[in-house]
């Protein structure tokens, strides 16, 4: 069944039956959505009624739109149900030769193509020598998954790791080690474990105000990169942290390259100059911060009326202006003669102010106020209101002068989109950084960076995702430590599912070396996958007897699943590549045909995933996938039926599918089970 997508109906209302032969095509082209029936006659409908149509109801529109349908391969029947559903069932064959063909062609042919040329994919993002929690596992884990299928569907996917490796903590590690090691000959185990080490020099730090003051100057004579010592010091503490860092990557596969807060240092000055220039930084207190307003426009306040005369309200403005000493101005008494424009004035007032501390040209006039917000509306000339919540400036330079994460998050957005050419900027990080990103974006939008409108190119977008708890319902962490350690996290998993494993198969069929990489493949998948098969805003739980279970939806199933798939084709004894150049699929029983629909669906699933940021929607593709896959093999067999070689394409064609999505998914497929 199909339906036909939304975004052509304008067009077939202009030209009602010469457009669906291009919709068709369409459809032929993109695989478009296959849902159960088209309400597209319904919806034409509405758009044309009471605008001297001859038809009489949406049934007759729908009957006419079938009628005028032209002939393809792709449809087999079609009927009008209920008020005027368009029910076009495709052609078994159609889909069974689309399948074949993805079979022989490489499941790439089935990748969705976005517009988009680059992108930035800015996830894990670690800080040097803290430690790397569940929620940079979970960064981790979702970064990898979106960057993965922005890659299949052919973008250039930039994978940045921005490592927290510029913050004011290394002032105080340097000088602790300097402490420790007054010779300066430092090794990995003298400093031991990176997290102890930090935890002891931060009790340094917190008790001993002289210690404080070195630690500080440390931190400039590192940032003013002159003297070699602190850079060294700084060199080495990073390096022993990718270590350890770098042993997580290995383990779940995947693949960052490291830009730390370090390397974008050098352009905060100069993206700080831009939005400066714009009119956006203001002083604060000693601190520099950007204003950032949020909310709707309000009804505008008229300054000239249509026919070119002031306004009430300018001659108002202009009185007071002329009034107004300097910025300091604490209090403006409004005198208000009409009743109901109180909150107005004083809304447009408090804009004007703003405007004219950011140093915009506002030019007073005698008869009334030309300013640089006003704004031509229906040839009136008009203040726009913006009525909203404040928000918490953002500072970019603190009033020590020294420069923080938002500084860093604002000179790597402008590298990115300057240097770097990036269309599109992903943060991937937990909600609670949700407000910084919105006011980045904010400041970026205001600067012209980045455009008004959110559906035009570059864009950004902060994935955010929810806590890990443990069984008690609080933050994830282990008895012995605060946080869990993600190497013992991940080696535990492993664990289980060996254990698990060995009871389950027949040890003697397998070599060490297999069972140790199955072990590995089921257990780090079940971790990738009992965090992405939830939608990423909710908290889960952390719990290996539910993701290592092998019934419902789990990757141990999924995996399982797959091997057993194969294991169906080795078994059949059959050469599985003549029988794609050879063989047929024909899809004959209910249940083939849905396995076949679904098939078809994976790419319009990816493409949803990845344009909405959202992993579980492939997850329950993949579930859904695996799930017919069993009622199609409780009740057609395949091995010795007549149906033989058309079924095992069949199997193949799934197995391939899951294939890809486990690939997406960043879990590695088992082949035995
Ligand atoms: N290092 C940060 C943290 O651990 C995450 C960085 C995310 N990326 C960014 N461009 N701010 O919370």
């Amino acid at each position: 069944m199909v339906c036909l997508p939304a975004c052509l109906l304008s067009r077939i209302v202009q030209f009602p039956f010469q457009a669906i032969y291009i919709v068709l095509n369409i459809l032929l082209m993109q695989n478009f959505s296959l849902h159960n029936n088209s309400n597209n006659a319904m919806s034409l409908w509405s758009k044309i009624k009471g605008k001297g149509t001859e038809f009489r109801g949406p049934q007759p529109v729908g009957q006419a739109i079938m009628r005028n349908l032209p002939t393809s391969d792709m449809i087999e029947s079609c009927s009008i149900a209920g008020p005027g559903f368009i029910n076009v069932k495709l052609s078994t064959q159609w889909i069974a030769k689309r399948i074949q063909n993805m079979l022989t062609d490489g499941i790439d042919t089935w990748a969705p193509r976005l517009s988009v040329k680059r992108a930035i994919v800015d996830f894990s993002s670690p800080n040097i020598a803290k430690e790397m929690h569940v929620g940079h596992l979970r960064s981790t884990i979702i970064g990898d998954t979106i960057a993965r299928m922005l890659e299949y569907a052919k973008v250039d996917v930039l994978r940045r790791n921005h490592v927290g490796d510029w913050g004011t903590q290394f002032g105080m590690l340097i000088e602790f080690l300097f402490e420790k090691f007054p010779d300066g000959e430092v090794t990995d185990q003298d400093i031991g474990e990176l997290e102890l080490f930090y935890k002891a020099s931060k009790q340094r730090f917190d008790g001993d105000d002289e210690f404080k003051e070195r630690a500080r100057k440390a931190v400039v004579a590192l940032q003013s990169g002159k003297e070699e010592k602190y850079q060294k010091a700084w060199a080495q503490i990073c390096e022993i942290s990718r270590r350890g860092f770098e042993k997580v990557y290995e383990r779940l596969g995947v693949h960052l390259e490291e830009m730390g807060e370090s390397f974008y240092n050098p352009y905060i000055p100069l993206a700080l100059k831009e939005l400066n220039d714009k009119g956006l930084i203001k002083d604060d207190e000693g601190a520099k911060v950007i204003k950032i307003i949020e909310g709707k426009k309000a009804l505008p306040l008229v300054a000239m009326e249509k026919d070119g005369r002031y306004s009430y309200a300018s001659t108002d403005f202009a009185a007071l202006w002329s009034l107004l000493p300097e910025e300091e101005v604490k209090w403006i008494i409004f005198v208000i003669l009409q009743s109901g424009t109180e909150e107005k004035y004083q809304k447009a007032w408090a804009q004007i102010c703003e405007i004219n501390r950011k140093g915009s040209k506002i030019v007073y006039q005698r008869q009334g106020v030309h300013l640089g917000l006003i704004e031509d509306d229906e040839d009136a000339k008009v203040i726009k209101i913006i009525e909203g919540n404040k928000v918490p400036p953002l500072i970019v330079t603190k009033t020590d002068g020294g420069y923080n994460y938002a500084s860093t998050d604002l000179a790597a957005l402008w590298y990115r989109l300057n240097e770097e050419k990036a269309e599109w900027i992903i943060y991937v990080t937990d909600v609670g950084q949700r407000e910084h990103f919105k006011k980045i974006f904010a400041a970026a939008k205001s600067a012209g960076w980045l455009p008004a409108d959110e559906s035009k190119y570059p864009k950004t977008s902060h994935v955010g995702f929810g806590l890990v708890l443990g069984d008690d319902g609080k933050r994830f962490r282990t008895r012995s430590t605060e946080v869990v350690k993600l190497v013992d996290l991940l080696d535990q998993a492993k664990r289980r599912c060996k254990e698990a494993l060995v009871e389950r198969v027949k040890v003697a069929e397998w070599t060490a070396e297999e069972l140790e990489q199955t072990a590995e493949a089921v257990g780090y998948g079940a971790v990738k996958y009992a965090d992405l098969k939830n939608n990423r805003l909710t908290n889960y739980t952390f719990n290996y007897d539910q993701m290592l279970n092998d019934k419902g939806n789990t990757a141990v199933y999924l995996l399982y699943a797959h091997a057993r798939i194969c294991s169906i084709i080795r078994k059949s004894g059959k050469d599985i590549e003549q029988l794609k150049r050879e063989g047929q699929m024909l899809l004959q029983t209910d249940d083939e045909r849905k396995l076949g629909l679904h098939l078809l669906q994976f790419a319009e699933a990816v493409e949803e995933a990845c344009t909405n940021l959202l992993p579980n929607i492939l997850c329950e593709y993949l579930y859904d996938l695996s799930e017919k896959f069993t009622s199609f093999y409780s009740e057609c067999k395949v091995v010795g039926s007549a149906e033989e070689t058309s079924r095992l394409l069949l199997c193949e064609a799934t197995a391939v599918v899951m294939r890809k999505c486990f690939h997406l998914l960043g879990i590695t497929p088992v082949y035995k089970i």
